[in-house]
């Protein structure tokens, strides 16, 4: 039987260290193309003014605003320590990103402000995840779209080893430990999303992730 979530964090990850080597991970992650900016951008989105939420240090908003050619990208990320990173690799890449301080459960932003609204990695660290798909929809403009991937954690136990054994450096190996036991099944975030303004999504799993995409 599946066991229960077992919730990791509602602050996102604050320790100066643990941030600096997520830093590292997440190049790493990028350098390898296992970052999933393919499958967000084949998911439909289409840039425009785009908003990402818990960017962490940035490289999946960055990348994927290069490749869309966005016109703008913001980030709402609850980290003052994650921000930092994320500016810093924006300056790396050229881009004048926006990296606000919040919370993705209380978006500070008008409503019908983006044209794209996505996500990585975060949704498993959200305190409330249905206020946050509602504040989705809400500052999404009509005819926008989201996407928002994540770990799952009904992932077959072979995957969880084989992602185990390859995450660097290998000090967040508890953590990504501690992330899939936080994560959802496909079939929890598909019952979440019911009561939702984002009850039309679609849900796939891929191939350790899941992925909930859609349109305004
Ligand atoms: C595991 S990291 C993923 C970072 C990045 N998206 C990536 O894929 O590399 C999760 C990020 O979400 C942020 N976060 C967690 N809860 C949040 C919330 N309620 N509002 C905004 N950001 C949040 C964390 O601080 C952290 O930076």
């Amino acid at each position: 039987m599946m066991k229960l979530r077992v919730i990791e964090t509602n602050e996102g990850i604050q320790n100066e260290v643990t941030v600096e080597m997520f830093d590292q991970f997440a190049r790493g992650m990028r350098d390898k193309g296992w970052n999933g900016v393919d499958a967000m951008a084949a998911s439909g989105l289409t840039g425009g003014n785009m908003l990402e939420l818990g960017p962490g240090p940035g490289y999946v908003g960055l990348e994927l605003a290069k490749k869309l050619n966005a016109v703008s990208l913001t980030g709402c990320e609850i980290s003052p320590a994650m921000i930092q990173f994320a500016e810093k690799n924006a300056t790396e890449y050229g881009i004048k990103a926006n990296y606000v301080l919040g919370n993705c459960m209380e978006l500070p932003f008008e409503d019908e402000s983006f044209d794209t609204v996505f996500s990585n990695g975060s949704l498993h660290e959200w305190e409330n995840p249905i206020r946050a798909f509602n504040e989705i929809y809400r500052v999404l403009r009509t005819g926008g779209r989201y996407c928002i991937t994540d770990l799952r954690r009904d992932v077959h136990p072979l995957k969880k080893a084989m992602i185990f054994s390859s995450t660097q450096p290998k000090e967040m190996r508890p953590g990504f430990i501690s992330s899939l036991n936080a994560a959802y099944t496909i079939s929890e975030i598909t019952e979440l999303l019911r009561n939702t303004d984002l009850n039309k999504a679609t849900v796939t799993a891929d191939f350790f992730g899941l992925c909930i995409c859609g349109g305004k």
